[in-house]
């Protein structure tokens, strides 16, 4: 059951440090599970059907670890503001419309079509404070095969009438009910709490979704120390925390009981960074939406140096594209921007390392997920590099680079695997 070899030219990561390319060679996947790459069908494999991608690049699936599935409708537009002006112009007024079931059923159509033609097998999703439509969500990407966290998000104040909860007691009681009703419906799609951010929710529905999360042991998903003017504003609302983490922090939504994802971290402090890493708690690093929204450059380089839980984020509609493969060219482009124009101590990403980051960095916020490493879950995806000729030898690690900038202009993906099902061929 679930039990194959894929034949191809394999790339995956030991470590950030450590990219391992294999040309023609054998992937095989064991009920679901990574046994190992080798160059030739050991015996007792043999009996195994292979499917053979010779000449093509086989690589992890993609991990995105902060993706608003309501944004989606949006995308490329009203990249024209900062952060918080950008929320209330474009993002609140979208999300408004997912109180409508009509609109949400075609919005998360397009959304999870989107996804299932994309290179991501697994994905951290906000919903928007509506929990049929999220629950909706939920439906659109169980059928689709990829492995999602999906949150109803939480909001009780700074927000327009159309788009806050009437007070934290209904956003906790509609909370639990959307725990209740998806904790085990089903087989790839779990919920998560997601106060949208600090600004979003009172002190009392803070501790109350901590207090939910440590109950169901659910985990958590949110934004941290995103932009100067977010900051600014969380230390007026919580005058009692040290720094932004800590107003997570005090109310276990902070890695701590349960593991937690924070996107962004452009701006966070060496106690806020050392309380993260202290909890584990996973960056997820959105390099375009940093861009758009103006909001800065994370340190990556000093995440990385320090060993911390990190992987990539589209932030989509921040980010203006749910490509993985944007997202790691825009994470090189945007280091070399901090090497040259913030500090010349941090040097820039390199190919190994966001490559890194969109599979075993974000993928252990899943598990063993995201290499090609006896034991790991079996999610892969394959690239037909031959649509992009070339004169000259090129090495496979090459190759890898090559279409990590340019797979996707050429529309190279041609198989998606997840679990050990082959979930789309092209
Ligand atoms: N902070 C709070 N909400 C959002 C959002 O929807 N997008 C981004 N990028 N940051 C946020
Ligand atoms: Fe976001």
């Amino acid at each position: 059951m679930n039990s194959f070899i894929i034949r191809g030219d394999i790339c995956y990561s030991a470590d950030k440090n450590h990219l391992i390319t294999k040309e023609n060679s054998y992937l095989i996947c064991e009920n679901g599970v990574c046994a190992g790459v080798f160059d030739m069908i050991p015996d007792r494999y043999a009996d195994l059907p292979v499917h053979d991608h010779s000449g093509m690049l086989v690589m992890p699936g993609m991990v995105d670890l902060h993706i608003h599935a309501p944004q989606y409708a949006y995308r490329g537009l009203g990249m024209d503001r900062e952060l918080l002006d950008w929320l209330n112009t474009y993002a609140f007024p979208e999300e408004s419309k997912y109180g409508d079931l009509v609109y949400a059923d075609n919005a998360y159509t397009i959304f999870a079509n989107a996804i299932r033609s994309s290179a991501t097998t697994r994905l951290c999703v906000f919903g928007t404070l509506h929990r049929t439509a999220t629950e909706l969500l939920m439906d659109k990407l169980e059928n689709i095969g990829v492995v999602s966290y999906v949150g109803k998000v939480n909001m009780d104040r700074n927000s327009p009438d159309t788009l806050r909860e009437a007070s934290a007691q209904t956003s906790l009681a509609d909370t639990e009910r959307f725990i209740k009703e998806t904790q085990e419906k089903y087989k790839n799609t779990y919920p998560i709490i997601t106060p949208r951010f600090i600004p979003s929710c009172t002190d009392e529905l803070t501790k109350g979704l901590g207090m939910l999360s440590k109950q169901y042991h659910i985990p958590v998903q949110t934004h941290l120390s995103e932009n100067p003017g977010e900051v600014a504003w969380v230390k007026e609302l919580c005058p009692w925390a040290e720094n932004y983490g800590e107003a997570y922090n005090r109310f276990g939504l902070f890695g701590k009981p349960e593991k937690a994802v924070m996107a962004h971290c452009v701006y966070s402090d060496e106690k806020e960074i050392a309380r993260m890493k202290e909890n584990g708690v996973f960056i997820a690093h959105c390099p375009a939406s940093n861009t758009n929204v103006a909001s800065g450059i994370a340190p990556v380089r000093k995440y990385l140096e320090a060993d911390m839980n990190i992987g990539l984020g589209s932030d989509v509609a921040g980010g203006h594209s749910e490509s993985m493969f944007t997202a790691m060219v825009d994470a090189l482009q945007v280091s070399r921007l901090y090497w040259r124009l913030v500090d010349q101590g941090q040097k820039p990403l390199n190919v190994g390392e966001v490559f890194y980051m969109a599979t075993k960095g974000g993928g252990a916020f899943f598990g063993k997920v995201g290499s090609f490493e006896e034991g790991y879950e079996f999610d892969a995806v394959v690239i037909d590099d031959s649509l992009l000729p070339h004169p000259q030898e090129l090495t496979l690690q090459e190759r890898l680079e090559r279409s990590i900038y340019l797979a996707g202009d050429v529309k190279a993906l041609k198989a998606k695997y997840c679990r050990g099902i082959e979930i789309m061929r092209n």
